[in-house]
């Protein structure tokens, strides 16, 4: 019998990070992968680095899709993807997380004969505002088989009326990255040395979100209060600039206080070796909630809620929004980094986790339908 294929639809960073775990799992287990690459990311320092770094093997194919409107960014990705799925056939198709790439994958996939697998799913903010929270929503309700990374989210999607057999609880896949790479980072990356810091000596900024940095006055109180936060701990902050953001920091002519060192966008090793050594991390991103908490570093989230609460209850992580007296408030409540709190998001094995629950068994090299348990799955429930 031919091997199992499973395709994979990624077009960020994020997506690329966290699948990479899964689609080394396939290799492991003979199981062949087709990516199919969006272009919804396409500076090098967004995509390719990642490839390279993680030892991927370049996208079989990349739509080229670029930036654009939603509709436009979304409808040129579901025609790119849709034709090169048949001719594919892949047993399985993956798609992580919630970004446009994301809900171009599911609607893609979820049209053809095709099992659709969502890793990350079950996450809500409730905050419709964001596209992000608009796509989430459309994935889990498209897919067949849904990866929540713990058992509240689990808890979330049954609350929603999907059923529980498409449901499998397996951690996120990020601490699987984290952990395979943490070292990795510490060994190989320079970048302490190349920005001139100490560990536990700064700290780290990122704020990429478009309801942020889109809106002016929001953007500039967020650098404000950062700053006002960071220069009462005697810190300086290192600020790894997204595009989205470089471009509003333009176009809204804001500077950026002094205390704030902004740098290009890092590659993995140079951001979890930052992460992994700030006294504290300043955030709006969705990964650098769940790292952090991995990796024992206090974090304040730059948003007024989180799809990642669980990073809250641990202690690891508080929520601010981004008036600036509520940022400075939430960096002094922040204990000092001690990381002694429980980790959520599973045991690192995600990724094995998910190819059990879809049958693709490595002494076989080939799929087997599984028996699906009822929410079963390698994270036990809480
Ligand atoms: C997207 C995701 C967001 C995710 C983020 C990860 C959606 C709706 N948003 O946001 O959930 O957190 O990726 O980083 O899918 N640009 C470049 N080079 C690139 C890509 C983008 O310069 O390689 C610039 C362009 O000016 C573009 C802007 O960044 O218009 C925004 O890019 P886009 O992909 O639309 O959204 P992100 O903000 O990256
Ligand atoms: N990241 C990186 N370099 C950076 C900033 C972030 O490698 O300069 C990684 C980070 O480790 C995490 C992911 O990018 O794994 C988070 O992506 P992002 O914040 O763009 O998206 P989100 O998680 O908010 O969707």
């Amino acid at each position: 019998m031919a091997n199992a294929t499973a395709a994979f639809v990624l077009g960020t960073r994020p997506e690329i990070i966290k699948l990479a775990p899964v689609i080394k799992e396939c290799d492991r287990r003979d199981v062949s992968t087709i990516v199919i690459h969006t272009g919804q990311h396409y500076s090098k320092s967004l995509d390719t680095v990642f490839f390279r770094q993680l030892d991927l093997a370049p996208p079989a194919v990349n739509l080229d899709v670029g930036s654009g409107s939603h509709g436009e960014q979304t409808g040129e990705m579901v025609i790119g993807i849709e034709q090169h799925l048949k001719d594919a056939d892949p047993d399985v198709l993956f798609v992580q997380g919630d970004t446009n790439s994301t809900l171009a994958g599911a609607l893609a996939g979820s049209k053809l004969d095709i099992e659709v697998a969502h890793i990350e799913a079950g996450l809500r903010s409730y905050d419709r505002d964001m596209p992000e929270e608009r796509n989430r929503i459309i994935i889990d309700h498209a897919v067949d088989h849904l990866y929540p990374p713990t058992g509240e989210t689990a808890n979330l999607l049954r609350e929603e009326g999907i059923s529980d057999n498409r449901i499998t609880v397996t951690g996120n896949t990020i601490v699987d990255a984290v952990m395979a790479y943490d070292d990795t980072s510490s060994s190989v990356s320079s970048i302490l040395a190349d920005l001139d810091l100490s560990p536990g000596e700064f700290d780290l900024l990122t704020a990429h979100r478009a309801e942020n940095v889109d809106d002016r006055d929001r953007f500039a109180n967020i650098l404000f209060g950062v700053a006002a936060a960071a220069t009462r701990r005697e810190n300086d902050v290192i600020y790894p600039v997204h595009p989205r953001a470089k471009d509003r920091l333009e176009e809204f002519d804001l500077s950026v206080p002094d205390c704030i060192r902004t740098v290009e966008p890092l590659d993995f090793f140079d951001f979890l070796r930052l992460e992994s050594t700030a006294s504290l991390v300043f955030t709006d991103s969705g990964g650098v909630q769940e790292e952090t908490c991995v990796l024992g570093t206090p974090c304040v989230t730059l948003r007024n809620g989180t799809e990642r609460p669980e990073t809250v209850f641990a202690g690891a992580n508080c929520i601010v929004g981004h008036r600036p007296d509520d940022i400075v408030a939430g960096a002094r409540q922040m204990r000092p980094k001690v990381g002694d709190w429980e980790l959520p998001f599973g045991d690192g094995n995600a990724s094995e986790y998910i190819l059990d629950d879809l049958g693709f068994d490595a002494s076989h090299r080939t799929r087997q339908p599984q028996e699906r348990a009822a929410s079963s799955g390698g994270v036990k429930e809480p």
